[in-house]
């Protein structure tokens, strides 16, 4: 049996991180990139979310595959390399080892320590497959290591994460993408416009989880800075902004606040709030578009009945 590795690729230093959230945090209105969600409960919260049954993106994207399968794998198989892109639990990629043929598996995530419980698990289930970890933050740049291997790759890019970048961000990423695949291909799930009725509870579900994974970013922010947010103070917020197309999460003060931390402080009003989350949701063709702008050849899409949510398989 193989064993995984893990190498981290550290991007960015504590220093650049902290100068970041307190960057976010003087800001007006005040502003935080959703990778700060995602700590080691963050990972698991998010998990969570999935299993939700108002969170229809992974469910839908997991039929997607289930329902497609042949037609995805002759569109992008055989794939000796996969590069998964925010692997996460690495479940979605753990269903398409087998059909793609895949050689090598290489999960990248920003939560590098749960990346490694996750390939551990894998590896039982695929003794012979080489698993490679790669602790990454590749939201603001996409370089992959030396360690991912020669030859064409897959990239793939699932649940719609794509959905965290603002529009003319995406392209940027997409272009990065294309550049980290070339000669290889894209495998990315989207989400599509729909009703506010379904979009909106996916977002603020009944149980609360959604509010806890946002909520636990002031967490993680307590450790990376040493503020003193405390939870009772910010309550969850999420809603559609049709305009924009776009769910917007942010944290809002109950009461008025004053944070503090080592060197500094924020006072917030009562209803003043941080912005932690967008997630665009799209239409199919002008997804195509953005794939085509970005450098990708035929793209070709894959839905589910319902026109909820798609997958697209483009050459790089
Ligand atoms: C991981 C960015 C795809 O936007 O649906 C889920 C994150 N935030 N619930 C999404 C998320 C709140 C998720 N993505």
């Amino acid at each position: 049996m193989n064993t995984p590795r893990l190498i981290q690729v550290s991007h960015e230093d504590p220093a650049a991180l902290r100068a970041e959230v307190l960057a976010g945090l003087a800001a007006e209105p005040a502003v935080l990139a959703p990778k700060f969600f995602y700590d080691g409960l963050g990972a698991r919260l998010f998990s969570a979310i999935t299993a939700l049954p108002e969170y229809y993106p992974t469910r839908t994207e997991a039929a997607i595959f289930r329902d497609h399968l042949d037609a995805i794998a002759a569109a992008v198989g055989p794939a000796p390399t996969l590069v998964d892109l925010g692997a996460g639990n690495c479940e979605k990629a753990a269903r398409l080892l087998e059909p793609l043929a895949v050689q090598r598996y290489v999960a990248v995530d920003i939560a590098a320590e749960y990346l490694l419980s996750a390939l551990d698990r894998l590896q039982y289930e695929h003794p012979n497959r080489e698993l490679l970890g790669i602790g990454l933050d590749f939201s603001r740049q996409l370089v992959l290591p030396d360690e991912v291997g020669p030859g064409p790759r897959l990239l793939f890019y699932p649940g719609s994460s794509i959905g965290n970048f603002d529009p003319g961000a995406a392209l940027d990423f997409l272009r990065q993408v294309r550049a980290a695949c070339a000669g290889g291909r894209l495998l990315i799930g989207v989400d599509l416009v729909k009703g506010v009725e379904v979009l909106e509870p996916a977002y603020d579900d009944a149980l609360g989880v959604t509010a806890a994974f946002n909520r636990n970013l002031l967490l993680h922010l307590n450790r990376l800075i040493g503020a003193d947010f405390a939870l009772a103070d910010w309550r969850h917020v999420a809603f559609y902004a049709g305009a924009a197309s776009r769910i917007e999460m942010h944290l809002e003060a109950v009461r008025e606040v004053t944070v503090r931390w080592p060197g500094g402080e924020r006072r917030f009003a009562r209803g003043e709030r941080i912005h932690t989350e967008n997630s665009y949701k799209w239409r199919l063709d002008d997804f195509a578009d953005l794939l085509r702008a970005a450098g990708f050849k035929q793209p070709r899409a894959w839905r589910d009945a319902r026109d909820w949510f798609a997958v697209f398989a483009a050459d790089a």
